[in-house]
């Protein structure tokens, strides 16, 4: 491989960009249970709320629970790595500006391109999962909406019935946020910590609601737990062992958003503390509350019975309490629009970042002159993630975001153990223990989650490294300001040498 494909924006430039945009200043004001806070609020999701129905109806049965335990053990290997990472490159970027720092253009390009489809596919998994609980809460007002949920009912034409796929409130939805972003939107911590609250309590009651039930109906719950692990069908990743692997692969998209944390590295008051505290301490929560969600749900319903717009109010709707469906419905209906907004933040984040280094056209990067946003960006992205989210089918979605976020981990776990060897002199106020044993395991994780999906997903995500490797090969490499200042460097060394 071409030297130059393994370019790197070295440190110093990185740390002196940051202090110009003024992110080098961010003030030290996060404490350990902010962090915890803040982790919260960008893993529960969509994953909790949808695919745990879909994934046990469809993979793993009861046993969905392990594929939890599975991917929540790989989540905090790599967060640890990124907790290394985010306390020694301590800006408010991403995986993205790691690999660029670290292993080089190629790599971040790769990771950035990974980035870009997990907030996007993200973005349009959660208004797919958002849409099943609006049109689940309209059923209290006695409205049905025909072409929701999936599938989204058919149509007659000229005497012929045509399967009807568009998602009209995911859809909706994008917009919505969308435009939200054109026009700016100032993220407060209050605005977070509030539906972190509406979440968590939503979560709670169901589990409170659920656990009084299976005290009262033991053997209706031990009934649908069994068989635990329904026997394999005879393909790979249908139940059985396989099964429960490729469940762990669709639900972790569930745990995305802790790396939300490591970003936080430079506002966190105490980074060797406080990082671990946060990641772990948010992906210890989430895996507790998930457990105890994904057990109770496959308890109350059987698992063949939960592949379901909205599983979890429809598990509250088994026991028969109207109130708790209600609750769920407005939970999750709040909550998973958080998450789409932080989602699409994101992505023109790093869009930015890619087009600020050149990496991107210019137009990616242009701000609005009143609005004070990417707008050009928000709106291009608006509007493709509008089209995935009506279009297509959320457990599809899911599985092409876990293959992009499972690779950056991957390339973040390597890229630490890399740098330990290469530059094990840079401070580094926060150190994965155990290395390389905690970035290999995260590796090895990372890497079977990514083979346990299936081939439809794999050929989506195959398709995505393509369109990004094209753009890499036909615009970006000749462009970057990396390899032009590199150009520059060797012409003028040329000209010394030839004087
Ligand atoms: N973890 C987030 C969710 O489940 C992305 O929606």
């Amino acid at each position: 491989m071409s030297s130059r494909l393994l370019a790197k924006k070295p440190l110093s430039t990185i740390m002196a960009e940051a202090s110009e945009t003024g992110e080098h200043s961010l003030r030290r004001s996060l404490g350990p249970i902010n962090l915890v806070t803040l982790g919260i609020g960008a893993i529960i999701g969509a994953g909790i709320f949808v695919l745990t129905g879909t994934a046990a109806a469809q993979f793993a049965g009861p046993a969905i629970v392990l594929s939890f335990v599975i991917a929540g053990i790989g989540c905090v290997f790599a967060g640890l790595c990124y907790a290394e990472f985010a306390s020694m490159i301590p800006i408010a970027g991403s995986a993205y500006t790691y690999g660029y720092a670290t292993l080089g253009e190629i790599v971040a390009w790769i990771i950035g391109w990974a980035l870009v489809l997990e907030y996007a596919f993200g973005a349009a998994t959660v208004a797919v999962g958002w849409s099943g609980y609006v049109t689940d809460f309209l059923h209290f007002f006695g409205v049905t909406i025909p072409f929701n949920p999936t599938p989204r009912g058919h149509i007659s034409l000229f005497g012929s019935t045509f399967p009807v796929q568009v998602d009209i409130f995911a859809m909706a939805a994008i917009v919505v946020i969308t435009i939200i972003l054109v026009v700016g939107v100032r993220e407060s911590a209050n605005f977070n910590s509030t539906a972190v609250m509406i979440k968590v309590s939503v979560v709670l009651i169901f589990i409170g609601l659920a656990a009084s039930f299976a005290f009262g109906h033991w053997s209706h719950m031990t009934a649908n737990w069994h068989p635990f692990i329904p026997k394999n069908l005879g393909q790979f990743g249908q139940f059985g062992w396989s099964g429960i692997m490729r469940g762990a692969g669709v639900v972790f998209f569930a745990y995305i958003g802790f790396d939300a944390v490591s970003t936080t590295a430079q506002e966190s008051r105490n980074p060797q503390k406080d990082m671990p505290f946060g990641i772990l301490g948010s992906l210890i929560i989430c895996t507790i509350l998930y457990i105890i969600v994904a057990g109770l749900l496959t308890g109350l319903k059987p698992y063949s019975a939960l592949n379901t717009p909205a599983p979890v109010a429809d598990g509250a709707a088994e026991i028969g309490v109207q109130w708790g469906v209600f609750l769920i419905d407005i939970g999750a209906i709040a909550g998973l629009a958080s998450v789409m907004l932080v989602m699409l933040l994101g992505q023109s984040r790093v869009l930015y970042t890619m087009s600020h280094d050149g990496l991107l056209w210019k137009w990616v990067g242009k701000i609005h002159p009143r609005f004070r946003t990417p707008y050009l960006t928000s709106i291009v992205v608006g509007v493709f993630v509008a089209f995935l989210a009506a279009f297509f089918n959320i457990v599809f979605l899911a599985k092409l975001v876990s293959l992009g976020t499972l690779l950056a981990f991957t390339i973040v776990c390597l890229g630490v153990w890399v740098m330990r060897i290469k530059q094990p002199d840079v401070p580094r106020p926060f150190r994965t223990p155990w290395v390389p044993v905690v970035p290999i395991l995260g590796m090895v994780v990372s890497v079977a989650l990514m083979l346990s999906l299936d081939l439809p997903a794999w050929i989506g995500f195959g398709s995505w490294l393509v369109v990004g490797l094209i753009i890499y090969f036909t615009y970006s490499r000749r462009n970057s300001t990396v390899q032009l200042g590199l150009a520059a460097q060797s012409q003028r060394e040329k000209a010394r040498t030839t004087l």
